[in-house]
Parts: structure tokens; C-alpha cells; sequence
């Protein structure tokens, strides 16, 4: 059992070993193709999780100014940092041409007249790659898919050829070539085949290689197993890169670029709670934690599922609805969950918490931040380097915090 007195819970817990193998693995498989993966930074943003990336050699996928700052400030080379999202301010977009990124991920025609403006006043060029909404169904939920005419992401292809000719026409701007994202949490590999078809068809419709293009960006959105986490700690990186490989069609010189989050970090995290109140309903029992939406808002935001083990019992089991304390009915982990019979003062681990947690976390209710603790076999320098750490030791090791 944890002995865990005196650690404030609740706290997200990262697994660093886990995350390195994920990395590797992640990393192998796009180098197989000569792949490039920018790190989507929203996805997780805590300095020993990025530091750990970096040192991997990965690029950066940001989609606001101070995540580009951040981002160079924590070490990430300028030239591997993507800048996309639908509302870039006028000082965000003059603060990455100073900094030259390499490339905005540029999401409207009037995007692409605004950073012109811009790189003309300041007499820099901006590289840009157009994104493009390809009208492609992701198959996931409605809160995070991106690529259908619906949704407020990407220029419609529609736009397309007035969006290339502005770059043609313009001295200020470097067309690099094209970006997608259709969405995220996607678990089956089918939406993946659908978009390089579309992309192939786009390419050739509006002859992206002619107008100079040197990459092509297809964003991320690969799934991971939220149901048994433990027997799938590391997305299948070999067949989703194989997919894209087999099916799509554009030149060889052109350099394939993605943007993966949760695929990299969602594993490799859990929240632990604490078991404050348990509470009969009329036709349930409630287990009432010590962490909320607010550490992790995507049950009530997405009604997304995250497994749930009560880590200081075993045996008999009964069924429960883990609720937070915040004071929102939608406050809920999950329903009618089946866990060893639990009491006040147990604590639960809430899986697959490393993507979409600690980046979200909220201060409704002026709520505490809640920390974070890490377990390594080896040495980080971050770690290392931090002064006045705690650590905390539990059955399956010692663990460091640091921020
Ligand atoms: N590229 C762009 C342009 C994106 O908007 C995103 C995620 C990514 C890459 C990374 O996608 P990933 O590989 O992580 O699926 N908060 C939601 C997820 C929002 C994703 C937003 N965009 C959740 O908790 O499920």
C-alpha cells in the first residue's frame, strides 16, 4: 500500500520509464518512413515531460503565443516549432516571426492577409503551411473532431486557390505546403487511410508540389486505450505510420511532418485521489474523491472514461459513482464503477491521466493546483537540477517532486 502521509494528494503521478520507452517507440517507428513528429505541447505541458521530449529530439506543435514562447525558452529549437490555431493575435504572430519559427500553421484566408501585413512590416519572411478542413470523419467525439465543414479549423477547399495565389503573389511569405488534423482520440486506423486519400486528391486538384511545397503536416489524433491501459501502455506507432505510408501518393522529396499529444504522454500518467466520503444514494453509493474535474476535466467535458483502481484494497468488489468535490452535477469520474470495497481515507488511481489532465486543470472553486510527482529508474537532469523537491516512497518505488 502507498505510504503516502503527508503528500497532498490529489497529485498526477507520470511513470518517466514509460514515457521514454513511448518516445523510442514512437520515434523508431517515423524514422522507418523519415517521418518528423512535433510534440503537441497543449497535450502536456509539465517541464520534466517536455524537458524528456526535447531530449528526444522532438519538434514542438504549439497553438498559442506563449506556448511558442514556452516552447523556445524550455529549449525547443525555433526550426522545429509549428504554430497553428483559428485566432492568432497580432503580437502572437509578430512574436514567432521574430523568433522564426519554422513554419504558422495558417487557418484562414484573412490569417494569411494579417501575418503578410505583418512579415511586410517587419521585413520577414513568414513560412506558412496552409491547413486545410478536408472534410474527413474522424470517428471519435463531437468536442474533438476538426476536419468536417462544420467545425471552425482549417480553410475550406473552397478558399484553397485564393489562399496559394496569395502566396504566390506575395514576397513576405514562404508557402512550405499543407497541414490537416481531423481530430483526436482517434482508435481505429480507417480515418487515417480516408485523409491521406483526400490529401492526395487536394494535392493533385490545386498541384501543391509546383507551387513549391517542401512538407506536408497531417497533424495527430492517434488513440490510445483508455478501457485496460495497463495491457496497452504504448499506441501501435509501427501500423499507424505504415498506414499513412501505404496510402499516400504525393513526391518523395516532400518531408511528412505529424503533430502527436496524447499518443506520446496519456499513458504514461495517473491522478491519485483520495477517498474523502462514501455515501449511500437512493439506488447507489457514492465514492466522493479529493480530486476533481478540475485535475481532469474530460469525463465532464468529453464523457470520456478513464479506468479507475482503488489502490488500498483488493477483494471483494462493489459498485460506485466516483464523483469529485466540485460543485457541478457533471462532476463525475464515473458511474456505477466496479472497485474493492472502499472507504474514506483509500486512495484510487485514475489512469491514462498524462494527456489532456494537468494541461486542463482548473481553478474553479479556487481550487488548489495539485502537484506533480515522478518516477524514474533513471536520472533526469530536471530533477536533478531542481532544489527543495519532495519525495514520496510507495510500494512501487520512490518518487520525486519537482515543481
Ligand atoms: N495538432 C493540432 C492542430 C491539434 O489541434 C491537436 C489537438 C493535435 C495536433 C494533437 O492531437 P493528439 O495527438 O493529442 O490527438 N482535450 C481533448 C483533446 C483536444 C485535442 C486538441 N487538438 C481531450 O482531452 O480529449
Amino acid at each position: 500500500m502507498y505510504t503516502t502521509s503527508g503528500i497532498k494528494t490529489p497529485y498526477y503521478l507520470y511513470d518517466l520509464d514509460l514515457l521514454r520507452q513511448t518516445l523510442d517507440e514512437a520515434r523508431q517507428a517515423a524514422n522507418q518512413h523519415d517521418y518528423h513528429i512535433h510534440y503537441a505541447i497543449k497535450a502536456n505541458n509539465n517541464p520534466i515531460v517536455t524537458g524528456i521530449i526535447n531530449d528526444y529530439g522532438y519538434g514542438v506543435d504549439c497553438v498559442s503565443g506563449s506556448e511558442v514562447m514556452e516552447a523556445l525558452h524550455r529549449g525547443f529549437p525555433a526550426e522545429k516549432i509549428v504554430y497553428a490555431g483559428v485566432g492568432k493575435s497580432d503580437d502572437e504572430i509578430r512574436q514567432a516571426l521574430e523568433n522564426d519559427i519554422f513554419c504558422f500553421n495558417v487557418e484562414s484566408l484573412e490569417e494569411l492577409q494579417v501575418i503578410d501585413e505583418i512579415a511586410s512590416e517587419m521585413k520577414k519572411t513568414a513560412r506558412v503551411a496552409l491547413r486545410v478542413n478536408p472534410g474527413v470523419q474522424a470517428h471519435t467525439h463531437k468536442y474533438i473532431t476538426t476536419g468536417l465543414d462544420e467545425n471552425k479549423f482549417g480553410i475550406h477547399p473552397s478558399q484553397l486557390q485564393e489562399a496559394l495565389n496569395l502566396c504566390r503573389s506575395s514576397q513576405w511569405l514562404d508557402f512550405m505546403g499543407l497541414h490537416f488534423h481531423i481530430g483526436s482520440q482517434i482508435t481505429s486506423l480507417q480515418p487515417f487511410a480516408d485523409l491521406c486519400q483526400r490529401v492526395n486528391e487536394i494535392w493533385n486538384e490545386f498541384d501543391i508540389t509546383s507551387m513549391g511545397a517542401r512538407i506536408l503536416n497531417l497533424g495527430g489524433g492517434l488513440g490510445v486505450n483508455y478501457e485496460d491501459p495497463d495491457n496497452n501502455p504504448i499506441p501501435d506507432f509501427q501500423s499507424f505510420f505504415s498506414v499513412i505510408a501505404e496510402n499516400l501518393k504525393i513526391p518523395e522529396h516532400i518531408k511528412v511532418h505529424f503533430e502527436l499529444g496524447r499518443s506520446l504522454v496519456a499513458q504514461c500518467g495517473n491522478l491519485i485521489t483520495r477517498v474523502l466520503y462514501t455515501k449511500k444514494g437512493v439506488d447507489k453509493e457514492f465514492v466522493i474523491t479529493d480530486a476533481g474535474m478540475t485535475e481532469l476535466m474530460r469525463p465532464s467535458l468529453y464523457q470520456a472514461r478513464h479506468r479507475i483502481e482503488n489502490i488500498s484494497n483488493s477483494g471483494e468488489t462493489c459498485h460506485y459513482d466516483v464523483v469529485g468535490p466540485v460543485c457541478e452535477s457533471s462532476d463525475v469520474f464515473g458511474k456505477a464503477v466496479e472497485l474493492p470495497v472502499t472507504r474514506r481515507g483509500h486512495l484510487l488511481a485514475i489512469k491514462s491521466c498524462g494527456a489532456y489532465a494537468e494541461s486542463m486543470m482548473l481553478r474553479y472553486n479556487m481550487r488548489a493546483r495539485a502537484k506533480s510527482f515522478f518516477k524514474t529508474s533513471g536520472k533526469i537532469s530536471p530533477i536533478s537540477q531542481c532544489k527543495g523537491g519532495e519525495s514520496i516512497t510507495t510500494e512501487e518505488g520512490q518518487f520525486s517532486r519537482v515543481n
